[in-house]
């Protein structure tokens, strides 16, 4: 059942750990890419011509995942904003936008009031993507999409956020079906991608015993600074959340190319940082943005994958996931994040569950 710890020694760890039936189960038996995975029998996804994706912690940056997604498959605009900073700001509504609540609860205050304020300003296209079937997020909006990762209880949220980011991924290639841009061949490719993300989390979670090496090392620092670029910089951001959340390690995430601008006056060879380092477009430019933190002595951690020839040595320790997954790969990429936040906290001997101060369930502005 949910609340037995069988043979992990968290939630967390167990959580981590179910996220390939979690990403299972919210795919279901899908065959089509079809509006009414959402709900949506009236059209109104297909008449959107902006997108606003509103949430907190973790579950804003699978929104910010997404809208890279979404805005290269389906070629909509998309902007990504903090609930509580969207809620109290002076901003610009435009009827015509679908506004997106993302979140595990469904009950964050901060994302429900976002909401509610979006609807006042007449954002009435509203679509909930929740872990609760009956909590208030999903109740309020016209639009729902349930993500099936199960009861969460560790406070840092794991397999709540890969199966938001299926949801998002589901909700990116109706967008692009319903504007000509997903043809029958693309659209058997991404569900076999799709269905191929247990097996590929399986294998992200087979790295964890080097993970469990490194994160001995991660114990006896003060800060990390993580590294992504592109649609993989929010994992980044997750993975210096996470760390920050239940280790107490200072952590930052810098989208790479930000480097020069400010934090590489901080690497030393006191300064870890953990670089998410996939086989994409964006990799030779990565590369060099590594040179720059070894030339400063900064000890790199990077998490990598097929054909990259990023390779070990001196001062670069490397963890390769065997295949590259493509438009998929924050999916996978987030999976040896979340393990290396878990085993320093573990090492530090945190209460990895319920970290000092935080809540899972934020039902205050
Ligand atoms: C709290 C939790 C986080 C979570 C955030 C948003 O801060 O500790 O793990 O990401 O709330 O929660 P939600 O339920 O809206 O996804």
């Amino acid at each position: 059942g949910a609340t037995e710890l069988g043979p992990y020694r968290h939630y967390m760890q167990k959580e981590i750990f179910e996220q390939p039936r979690a990403v299972a189960d919210t795919l279901g038996g899908i065959e089509h890419i079809d509006p009414a995975l959402f709900g949506d029998s009236a059209g109104t996804l297909a008449g959107v011509r902006r997108v606003l994706i509103l949430a907190c912690g973790t579950s804003s940056y699978a929104g910010a995942v997404a809208r890279h997604w979404i805005e290269a498959l389906a070629r909509i605009p998309v902007d990504v904003e903090t609930a509580s900073e969207y809620r109290t700001r002076d901003s610009v509504p435009d009827p015509e936008t679908l506004v997106i609540g993302v979140s595990q609860s469904g009950e964050t205050a901060d994302t429900l009031s976002a909401l509610r304020h979006a609807r006042a300003l007449g954002m009435t296209r509203q679509l909930a993507i929740c872990n609760v079937a009956g909590s208030a997020m999903m109740r309020e909006a016209s639009l729902r999409f349930l993500t099936h990762a199960g009861v969460e209880i560790g406070v840092a949220s794991t397999k709540a956020f890969t199966t938001q980011l299926v949801a998002l991924f589901l909700l990116a290639l109706v967008l692009a079906k319903q504007r000509g841009r997903l043809d029958a061949q693309a659209e058997r490719d991404h569900l076999q991608a799709l269905r191929h993300l247990p097996v590929a989390l399986q294998a992200a979670l087979a790295t964890e015993p080097q993970i469990i090496a490194w994160a001995e090392a991660f114990t006896r620092k003060n800060n990390a600074l993580f590294l992504g670029r592109g649609m993989h910089f929010p994992i980044a951001q997750e993975g210096a959340l996470k760390l920050k959340e239940i280790s107490y390690i200072h952590a930052e995430a810098y989208p790479a190319g930000e480097l020069k601008h400010g934090p590489l006056a901080l690497v030393t060879d006191e300064m870890p940082v953990v670089t998410v380092a996939p086989n994409d477009v964006l990799l030779d430019k990565l590369k060099s943005n590594l040179q720059e933190v070894r030339a400063r002595g900064g000890e790199l951690y990077v998490f990598t994958d097929a054909g990259t020839r990023i390779e070990a040595s001196p001062g670069v320790h490397a963890i390769r996931l065997p295949e590259h997954y493509g438009l998929l790969s924050p999916i996978v990429h987030v999976v040896p994040l979340q393990l290396l936040a878990y085993h320093t906290a573990v090492a530090r001997g945190t209460d990895v569950d319920k970290p000092r101060n935080l809540a899972k369930s934020v039902t205050v502005e």
